[in-house]
């Protein structure tokens, strides 16, 4: 049995630290907070500390804050923090933990997550370190995903762009191996998914399937979830200008797909998925953007331990 207070004070720094029955209580708990507005959160401050881009992730966290009754502080550009004067991440986090119950942070570094939750005693949730991982993103995509089809046991996720560096794909893959799922992955040489979660989809069994036919793959997908081409990680632009439009999804490519799969995308899209899709029935990524209030409302007041009432 999971229970509201097993999340109390926890650090979420990876979808690998959830269980199935944990996830599924979040999904659960998300559906509970998807209209609700209230001062659960009232006298309670959030830090966003946002060193990379962001619209949806920081948008969403603050717009959940701001409905739950509590404050948003933070910056999200780096250049305004005292980075730009030549502070560590782990000094500025040993700061904004006196002025905050709970800390947000998006950074350009792998683990940067990880080293912040080690110098902070308030809980820190990743929004993306990197192109490591993006947990929160992954809480959204199931939630979208058994919204949308109304299950999330045994279904073909079919992933598309780039998987080399999309963190959002990295967290979610791995994710699949508590639903039974079949993956099919598709993306240029030079982005394929890293070696490292190719290992860890074997160790789980979860069956993958690599190609560079989108058209045969989509044919029995029940999800197709696309990504953009990470221009900002490349070391090459070279690199990027050989491989940015390696995949278009059109209309054309989706009469060959089932008419009830799924449509996600993290966004933002660049040109992968054209716009004349977006009146598709399931294409789902302006839902799957909405969720994130949705799904942040619940993990915030599961973190800070004010879920219990509304749970009960
Ligand atoms: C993603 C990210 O930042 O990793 N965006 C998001 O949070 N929804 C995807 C991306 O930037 O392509």
């Amino acid at each position: 049995m999971v229970s509201p207070k097993d999340f109390v004070g926890r650090d979420v720094i990876t979808v690998g630290d959830f269980r199935r029955e944990e996830l599924l209580f979040l999904l659960d708990a998300a559906a509970r907070f998807e209209d609700l507005v209230g001062p659960l959160l009232a006298g309670r401050v959030v830090a966003t500390l946002f060193y990379e881009p962001s619209t949806r992730t920081r948008l969403s966290f603050e717009s959940a804050v701001g409905r739950l009754g509590g404050r948003a502080i933070g910056f999200a550009d780096a250049g305004v923090s005292s980075q730009a004067k030549g502070e560590t991440l782990a000094d500025t986090v040993r700061v904004v933990e006196g002025y905050s119950d709970l800390i947000l942070l998006r950074h350009s570094a792998e683990g940067a997550a990880r080293l912040a939750a080690e110098f902070a005693r308030v809980p820190v949730v990743n929004c993306g370190d990197g192109a490591h991982q993006h947990p929160t993103q992954t809480l959204v995509d199931l939630y979208t995903v058994r919204r949308e089809l109304g299950r999330l046991d045994g279904l073909h996720f079919v992933f598309v762009g780039d998987l080399r560096y999309g963190r959002t794909v990295h967290s979610l893959v791995t994710t699949l191996a508590h639903f039974q799922a079949r993956v099919t992955l598709v993306s240029p040489p030079f982005l394929r998914l890293p070696a490292e979660q190719r290992a860890a989809l074997e160790t789980l069994k979860v069956p993958v399937r690599e190609t560079h036919e989108l058209a045969e793959a989509v044919r029995d997908a029940d999800v197709l979830y696309v990504t953009r081409i990470q221009r900002e990680r490349f070391a090459d632009p070279v690199e990027f200008e050989r491989v940015k439009d390696s995949y278009r999804v059109d209309n054309e490519l989706l009469s060959r797909a089932r008419p009830e799969v799924a449509i996600l995308h993290p966004l933002p899209r660049v040109n992968e998925i054209a716009p004349e899709v977006d009146a598709h029935p399931h294409a789902a990524y302006f839902r799957q953007a909405h969720y994130g209030v949705a799904v942040r409302k619940a993990l915030l007041a599961l973190l800070l331990d004010r879920a219990t009432e509304v749970l009960r």
